[in-house]
């Protein structure tokens, strides 16, 4: 057992109701947070609260004290392609020219095992030096890419959630799923998922997640295949793209005219339920956020990239008025950071009203909690990661409020928890994270 005293923030267990609502925050200046194994032997909190009120029952604890610091819940990021780091900045008329010109290129390169294993190297340092503990990720349609990007997360010990894409038309062919003899490519790329699920599920901290990229690069039988094993491993994920761009919508209805909606497509190929998570959900009505709260498929946020390629914006309103879940995600490379706290600030750029726009003013709880807890419940990880409520596992970050000249001042001037998480928000990048700790197991 080890104990931090330092300032800490947490939230309330179910602050939020069913869906966002208003998430509670908890803040104690001066904290003891003890972590310890588990009866598996994985590092979870044993204990949060008062150092005042904590010291005492941990007398023989080895504490490190950490003045000046906040100890947060490891942020959770719900939505980013690791083989889009080299994409990032890439300006673009919009969604498909930027795929087809920046996106596709790049990504053919992960067919060699050694790209791979340099770029998820990178990329997992990243998103650490983020202070990002949980990603739920992309990979290419080689399978090269999904075993590098799990072998390196395995041995980082981070919680890391990918799969095969599933990509059978419509994309340049050398990205496209291949074929092996006999077997055609769409019938490989099931194989394969299946094969790279019982490889990796559930192993350590890794989760699968079967990964159609989005439906219009899908034939109809590859979606139906996909919703077969959705059906058959209840327990893994499943990510993709919907309803980002106007002129992708037009192409999936055109692929998809018997589906009510381009949503409604993945619905009817047995794609949406539980721990199905879709990025952008930007142009919906409110037939497809019923969807979403029927079937308990959830939206990953992406409002960097959804500002950088002019996508639109996320309507909060209406995800919180109908009733579904959300969470934030960075989107890395129509994204244009890994930094949570750049995250959260576009965000709120994005829900906010505005004199041309209705909107919401997201408080800052609110945005921490969609990157952290509200993360974890989206990926129905509640309880696991994304909090420091005991029992959680010990995934947390190190802040130093103090990291640059500008928020030493700033922070020094808050005078609530809104003010001080308002100001770490809007001016916060990785020189925050001082250090970001990942549960260790014996
Ligand atoms: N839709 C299909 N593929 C992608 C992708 O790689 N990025 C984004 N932002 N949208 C997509
Ligand atoms: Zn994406």
């Amino acid at each position: 057992m080890k104990a931090y005293r330092a300032s800490l923030l947490w939230f309330a267990p179910h602050s939020a109701g069913p869906h966002a609502a208003s998430p509670q925050a908890l803040f104690e200046e001066d904290g003891l947070l003890v972590v310890g194994p588990n009866a598996q032997g994985v590092q979870v909190v044993q204990a949060i609260g008062a150092w005042r009120a904590l010291k005492d029952s941990y007398p023989q604890l080895v504490v490190e004290h950490l003045p000046g610091r906040i100890i947060a819940p490891g942020f959770i990021d719900l939505h980013i392609h690791y083989p889009q780091t080299n994409v990032i900045g890439s300006p673009a008329p919009g969604l498909l020219p930027w795929l087809e010109n920046y996106t596709f290129p790049e990504e053919k390169r992960f067919a060699a095992p050694e790209y791979s294993a340099q770029a998820a190297a990178f990329f997992i340092a990243e998103l650490l030096r983020n202070g990002v503990t949980t990603a739920l990720t992309f990979a290419t349609s080689h399978t090269e890419s999904v075993n590098a990007l799990f072998t390196e997360a395995q041995a980082q010990r981070l919680r890391l959630i990918t799969g095969l894409c599933l990509m059978d038309r419509h994309a340049p062919a050398d990205l496209l799923n291949q074929g092996q003899g006999a077997v055609s490519g769409t019938e490989q790329s099931l194989r394969d998922t299946e094969a790279l699920i019982q490889r990796w599920h559930g192993k350590d901290r890794l989760g699968y997640a079967i990964t159609p990229r989005f439906a219009p690069t899908s034939t109809d039988a590859q979606l139906r295949g996909a919703g077969e094993l959705a059906r058959q491993y209840a327990d893994v994920w499943i990510q993709s793209h919907v309803a980002e761009n106007k002129d992708e919508i037009t192409w999936a209805r055109e692929l998809f005219p018997a589906s009510r909606s381009y949503l409604a497509t993945y619905d009817d190929f047995g794609l949406m339920r539980k721990r199905a998570i879709y990025a952008h959900c930007i142009h919906f009505d409110d037939a497809d956020r019923a969807l979403m709260r029927d079937t308990g498929a959830v939206a990953a946020i992406s409002p960097t990239s959804n500002l950088f390629l002019g996508s639109g914006f996320f309507d909060y309103e209406g995800a919180d008025r109908i009733g579904f879940g959300y969470g934030l995600a960075s989107d890395v490379g129509g994204g244009t950071s890994f930094s949570p706290f750049h995250t959260m600030l576009a965000a709120y750029y994005v829900g906010r009203e505005g004199q041309t726009k209705p909107g919401l003013s997201l408080s800052p709880q609110h945005l921490w909690w969609q990157h952290t807890a509200g993360g974890a419940r989206a990926l129905g990880l509640d309880g696991v990661v994304g909090n420091l409520l005991p029992g959680c596992e010990a995934d947390f970050v190190i802040i130093n409020p103090k990291a640059t000249p500008l928020l030493a001042r700033k922070t020094a001037l808050a005078s609530n928890l809104d003010e001080l998480l308002f100001s770490l928000i809007v001016l916060g990048d990785d020189r925050l994270i001082e250090r970001t700790v990942i549960s260790q197991a014996i």
